[in-house]
């Protein structure tokens, strides 16, 4: 199966009212469908972050000797053979996605699927403490694999989860900060903002390199640097946090230079295609994340459906690679953009 067709699959499966799976996955007409996989609100960012990657255009530049780029690259001490990991993702009946997939099987697809094409897969959490539970289930099949992202909770319910990931065999471990906002009555979920020491209090209590998921300014990259965080992943959570967001790609470039030789800065956002990788590796990430494409995956081909999602990316990654003259994942020059 190749990635067309585990998208013609999910599109047989998936309710219409929730995903069309358009041939282009831009957030438009999933426009405010959230619970979902749209956007927030008028569904801005989610488009944002799309029409913002768009805008970057490439120089087709074809006289040099580029035939066998190099496209792997090593992110927390793993080798991985494309730059794009496996954003988190959970919750699938809040999504409506539970006619088609279970949080069971989306977990066991997201940890082998990566390990199929040989990356890493981020995992998510939720108000119903099953979520993060059925992630470490699947994590502890996969070790070496999992870097999952906690819920900005109360520091003692994050140090337990923290906990957990490391027994787990996690890989790197986080916290979706873009979810301060978020309360849930039913189970009393009560995220927050985390301040430095607070971040410092997670930072210092695991031996594994800390994730902060959810930076969109220089500010809050910097002082996530002070506060010993890892990595960071220059995100608005693909769309769904806070309406009116610039995209990724446009808050990417400052970040990167303001951190990227003192951590790892990964970025998301409407990364479709390996094109769009390469764009923001141009722009100075390390590697990407990728959403709702192996979310599709997962619910049109389970683990195999990633793979055949990771192998397009990376046919399409090595393609662009050839067509600017880029030897290495590792040293993307900016001058492959022809408006930056
Ligand atoms: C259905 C769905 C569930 C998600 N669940 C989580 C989650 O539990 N934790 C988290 O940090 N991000 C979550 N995200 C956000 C993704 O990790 C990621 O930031 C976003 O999807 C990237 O944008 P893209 O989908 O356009 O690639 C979720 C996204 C979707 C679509």
């Amino acid at each position: 199966m190749n990635w067309q067709e585990v998208q013609n699959k999910a599109r047989q499966k998936i309710n219409p009212e929730v995903c069309r799976v358009c041939p282009v996955c831009n957030g438009v007409v999933c426009r405010g469908k959230l619970p979902g996989m749209g956007g927030v609100g008028t569904g801005a960012s989610f488009v944002k972050n799309y029409q913002a990657l768009a805008e970057y255009k490439l120089n087709l530049h074809t006289l040099h000797d580029v035939t066998e780029p190099r496209m792997s690259v090593e992110i927390f001490g793993k080798r991985l053979a494309v730059p794009v990991i496996l954003g988190a993702v959970a919750g699938v009946k809040t999504n409506r996605l539970d006619n088609c997939i279970t949080e069971e099987d989306l977990a066991e697809s997201w940890l082998l699927g990566a390990k199929m094409g040989e990356t890493l897969a981020m995992t998510g959490d939720g108000p119903d403490p099953s979520l993060y539970a059925v992630a470490i289930e699947a994590s502890k099949k996969n070790p070496g694999i999992a870097i999952p992202i906690i819920k900005p909770r109360p520091q003692e319910e994050i140090l337990t989860r923290i906990k957990e990931a490391e027994e787990a065999g996690a890989v790197a471990v986080g916290i979706d900060i873009d979810a301060a906002a978020l309360i849930h009555n039913v189970s009393g979920l009560t995220c927050e903002p985390k301040t430095i020491d607070k971040i410092i209090e997670l930072v210092e209590s695991t031996h594994l390199p800390f994730v902060l998921k959810g930076i969109m300014t220089v500010e809050d990259a910097e002082t996530a640097y002070q506060a010993g965080v890892k990595a960071i992943v220059v995100s608005n959570h693909g769309g769904r946090a806070l309406d009116h967001c610039p995209g990724t790609a446009e808050v990417l470039p400052d970040i990167a230079q303001a951190v990227g030789d003192k951590m790892t800065v990964l970025v998301d956002g409407a990364i479709r295609t390996g094109i769009d990788v390469l764009k923001c590796l141009a722009l100075g990430a390390h590697g990407v994340l990728v959403g709702r494409p192996p979310t599709i995956a997962a619910i049109g081909g389970g683990a195999e459906g990633i793979k055949a999602m990771l192998d397009y990316f990376k046919a399409d990654l090595r393609k662009a690679m050839i067509l600017t003259g880029t030897k290495d994942v590792q040293k993307v020059s900016k001058s492959i953009l022809y408006n930056f």
